[in-house]
């Protein structure tokens, strides 16, 4: 129970990983704000929660508007622990991506991160401590082709990992990535299965993994066991699979 007393908000809570991290957390005692849009998915997480025994409520919010983001910080309230989870992924080349596509995913997967730690790191800082971990890709670090708005927006949340890293260091509070590889998601069973297949093939494992193995690092990197580390991006992708 590490996480016991600690009060956590896992965006996207409601599908895929970050409901495995928001369950996860749970388990180690935290008091869980599940986010999401979809209010019964979310209600049903917050019920699993609970029957195990857990804390949680439900927070709906689309993280692509500034107002309902901001709103989101505060009916969290004050928060020990965040997990900006919540992102979308659309692959395409660059000549079909569209403006709204570009929208989205600046503002899913780096403005609502960014508005979220705006918002509710001051406070951790205050308090003197605090754990962020931002949920990025082994895309932002490997360039594959047809990924690059989505690519892009994550390598700007980790840049804005090691800033913010940086920034409240000393006061408190860490801010660390994971990087997951191919995971089985609601979002990737979207994804037609060859598609998928290809993608487990360039990891060293040569496995598609499940929520709960990155859930496993974000939980670690968010808990005290992980005191002296803040400003790292940790790969949770099944090895890189190199050159023969
Ligand atoms: N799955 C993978 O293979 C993989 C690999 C690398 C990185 N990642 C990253 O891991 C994170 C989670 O991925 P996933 O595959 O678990 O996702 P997913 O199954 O598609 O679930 C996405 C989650 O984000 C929420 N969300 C989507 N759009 C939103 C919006 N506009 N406002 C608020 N919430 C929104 C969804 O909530 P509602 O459904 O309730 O709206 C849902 O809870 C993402 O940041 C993704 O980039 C995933």
């Amino acid at each position: 129970m590490e996480m016991s007393g600690l009060t956590a908000l896992v965006t996207g809570a409601t599908a895929g990983i970050g409901r495995a991290v928001a369950i996860q957390l749970a388990q180690e005692g935290a008091e869980v704000v599940v986010h999401g849009r979809d209010a019964r998915r979310g209600l049903e997480v917050v019920a699993q929660i609970e029957a195990a025994g857990g804390t949680a409520r439900f927070v709906q919010a689309d993280l692509t508007s500034t107002d309902d983001v901001l709103r989101l910080a505060k009916e969290a309230g004050e928060v020990d622990v965040l997990i900006n989870n919540a992102g979308i992924y659309k692959f395409l080349p660059t000549s079909e991506m569209t403006d709204e596509l570009f929208d989205l995913h600046m503002n899913l997967n780096a403005k609502a991160p960014y508005l979220l730690v705006r918002s509710l790191a001051p406070g951790m800082a205050e308090r003197g401590h605090g754990s962020i971990v931002n949920i990025s890709t082994l895309a932002a670090a490997v360039t594959t082709k047809g990924t690059g708005m989505y690519s892009a927006s994550k390598a700007a949340l980790e840049q804005l990992t090691e800033v913010w890293a940086a920034e409240y260091a000393g006061r408190g509070l860490r801010v660390n990535a994971v990087a997951p590889g191919p995971i089985h998601t609601p979002g990737t069973d979207e994804m037609d299965a060859a598609t998928l297949k290809a993608v487990a093939e360039t990891t060293a494992m040569r496995r598609i993994a499940e929520p709960e193995e990155v859930a496993e690092a974000v939980i670690f990197l968010a808990s005290r066991r992980a005191s002296y580390i803040t400003g790292v991006v940790l790969e949770v992708a099944g090895g890189r699979l190199g050159i023969s």
